[in-house]
């Protein structure tokens, strides 16, 4: 059985109890939702790897209450690490530092580093600073979906993942911000930008007193990073704003079950062709995304035209996970 709490004080602490006592427990942050397991035991680790279907290579987030426990999930602690968790944390963002020697290896996937977050949901802040009461404190967690799907948003979305696999899910409502966090990897020289989110890259920049870089061929495997990741069940197509109708009518009338997500409105002639309205703005957009994607791939649906977002920086993290979800899937990542 699965359930789903209020994140009352009450169920805080038996969440905090259930993560001490080995078991995954799926909580809310400003991003998207977290299936988080205490980092400090592998073997409750391991069970978010097997719930979720991920390769074991593919390294967790580890998420804490502050920047000062964060340092003690480190090796090294740039001036740059410091820089970005002064502006950035609690919030949004995930710091790609070299590991302490206790950190486990089933956390990092095996790698030398790890990456870290204070995120800045109260829901959150409550577990972390109960669990940091009844147990380590130190909260690992991927999105809450099987691997290389949509993230979740809502704790309902949790539960269509999971459903009773996962016993305890903390309801904090809708996600803020809606997209996963931005990670930096300050692990191996330069800053680079690992994957964009909701802080934008001139916000990094000024913070960090140089523009982040972008991610080299031999850069750290990052499952967000894969070209196909966040990814409907039905065919997603990325189309110019002004050809979105003619293809998306082109497809019904093939006899195709066809979705839009558009910011413009639109005429469904077809009977067979849904057209969802998009917010106008980025931050709205992305607030919506993956509920707004969930809701269109309904079993049935053949194809999501999808209007490609403007080029302006401030869509820029909403571009990449269309861009992931458009992308073809490899055998393995299809089931
Ligand atoms: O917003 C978020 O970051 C959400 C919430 C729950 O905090 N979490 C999340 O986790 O998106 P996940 O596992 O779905 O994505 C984490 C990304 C993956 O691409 C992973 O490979 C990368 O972070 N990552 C974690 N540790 C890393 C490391 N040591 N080096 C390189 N990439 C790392
Ligand atoms: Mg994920």
């Amino acid at each position: 059985m699965s359930e789903v709490l209020a994140p009352s004080a009450a169920n805080i602490e038996r969440a905090a109890r259930a993560l001490a006592a080995g078991e995954v427990v799926a909580f809310p942050t400003e991003t998207v939702y977290g299936l988080g397991a205490d980092a400090a035991d592998p073997a409750a680790v391991a069970r978010v790897f097997a719930l979720k279907g991920r390769p074991a290579t593919h390294p967790l987030i580890v998420h804490l209450g502050s920047a000062v426990q964060a340092q003690q999930w480190s090796a090294h602690w740039p001036p740059a690490a410091q820089r970005l968790a002064d502006r950035f944390w609690p919030g949004p963002l995930t710091l790609i530092v070299r590991k302490a020697g206790s950190v486990h290896a089933a956390v990092t996937g095996g790698q030398d580093s790890v990456g870290l977050r204070v995120p800045s949901h109260p829901v959150a802040r409550a577990l972390l600073a109960e669990f940091a009461r009844l147990g380590s404190g130190a909260i690992a967690a991927p999105s809450a979906n099987r691997f290389g799907r949509l993230s979740a948003t809502h704790a309902a979305h949790v539960l269509a993942e999971f459903g009773a696999q996962v016993p305890i899910v903390l309801d904090g409502g809708a996600c803020e911000v809606g997209i996963e966090s931005t990670i930096v990897d300050l692990s191996r020289g330069p800053p680079v930008l690992l994957r964009p989110g909701a802080i934008a890259l001139a916000a990094l920049a000024d913070a960090l007193g140089e523009r982040p870089r972008a991610p080299d061929a031999d850069a750290p495997r990052a499952s967000g990073t894969l070209a196909s990741h966040y990814a409907p069940r039905a065919q997603v197509m990325l189309v110019e704003a002004d050809l979105v109708a003619e293809i998306a009518g082109f497809l019904a009338g093939d006899g195709k079950t066809v979705a839009v997500l558009a910011r413009t409105a639109g005429e469904p002639l077809e009977p067979r062709l849904r057209w969802q309205r998009a917010p106008q703005d980025a931050a709205g957009y992305a607030h919506d995304l993956y509920a707004m994607l969930r809701a269109l791939d309904q079993p049935g649906t053949d194809v999501i035209v999808v209007e490609r977002p403007p080029l302006d920086a401030a869509w820029g993290a909403i571009a990449d996970r269309l861009q992931r979800a458009a992308a073809d899937r490899p055998a393995q990542e299809a089931g």
